[in-house]
């Protein structure tokens, strides 16, 4: 997979050298490339913001500029010729108005060939760069991490990689360990888990575990995740299918 990030802050994106995503870019799994939108301005002061029309407080990213770079980072611009095509594409714009970017959305842009990030900063992008590309047929989504406002689009975006990235074929070294976790096909949080040594202090590692009883050990697993997701999310035990759920889960 491909993806571009573009920022007025490329020092923000280092953190993607690290771990596991960093090893996807050794690898080749990822091709991951950080580009300063500055890169794209065409005066002196290498300018990317003007004054919002309507007024208010704060500055807007102007579209001519953003225009530029996510026409040249997409290949639709077609260097040298021949202009690429615009669906092989997926535009995503971080910003706290957004949709709720969740597992879901990350294991659907998991699936794309070619991801562009475009990082806002002050009062957001001109929305005609939304409008624009959408309407050349790329898939342009706006996307939120939360109901709160970082100052850009940056942090946002080293979240969606590196969830993004870790979903990627040959990333994450054993892939059960995807298969159980939080957030995932069960719609419910992970159960608490526990290693060495048995006993620390006066806290011990609960007796099943330590029962080599698979089926036991399963069901105490299931009954943590339930337990667990009531008291934090119940807004997810809502959303549990119910004709899924088995007779010891519905037992009171
Ligand atoms: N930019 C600023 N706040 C954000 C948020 N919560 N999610 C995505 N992008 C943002």
């Amino acid at each position: 997979m491909r993806i571009d990030v573009v920022t007025i802050f490329p020092d923000y994106l280092a953190a993607l050298d690290l771990s596991l995503v960093g090893k996807a870019r050794a690898a080749g799994i990822l091709d991951l490339r950080v580009h300063d939108l500055r890169d794209w301005t065409t005066d002196r002061h290498r300018t990317v913001d003007d004054t919002p029309f309507g007024g208010g407080a704060g500055m807007v990213m102007r579209p001519d500029v953003w225009g530029r770079a996510i026409d040249d980072v997409s290949g639709v611009a077609g260097a040298g010729g021949a202009a690429g095509d615009p669906s092989g594409v997926h535009l995503v714009v971080p910003t706290p108005s957004g949709e709720t970017f969740t597992q879901r959305t990350a294991e659907a842009l998991a699936r794309e060939a070619h991801l562009v990030v475009a990082c806002g900063r002050y009062e957001g992008i001109d929305a005609r760069v939304a409008e624009h590309y959408r309407a050349t047929g790329m898939r342009v989504s706006e996307l939120s991490i939360g109901d709160y406002v970082l100052n850009g689009g940056e942090v946002a975006a080293l979240v969606m990689v590196e969830a993004v990235g870790r979903l990627l074929p040959g990333v994450v070294g054993n892939p059960e360990s995807l298969v159980e976790e939080s957030h995932g096909a069960a719609g419910l949080l992970e159960y608490p888990v526990y290693t060495k040594p048995p006993a620390w202090g006066d806290l011990e590692v609960p007796d099943v575990l330590l029962s080599g009883h698979h089926a036991r050990i399963h069901r105490w697993r299931r009954d943590q995740a339930l337990r667990r997701t009531a008291a934090r999310r119940p807004d997810m035990v809502r959303a549990l299918d119910v004709d899924a759920l088995d007779r010891h889960d519905l037992a009171v």
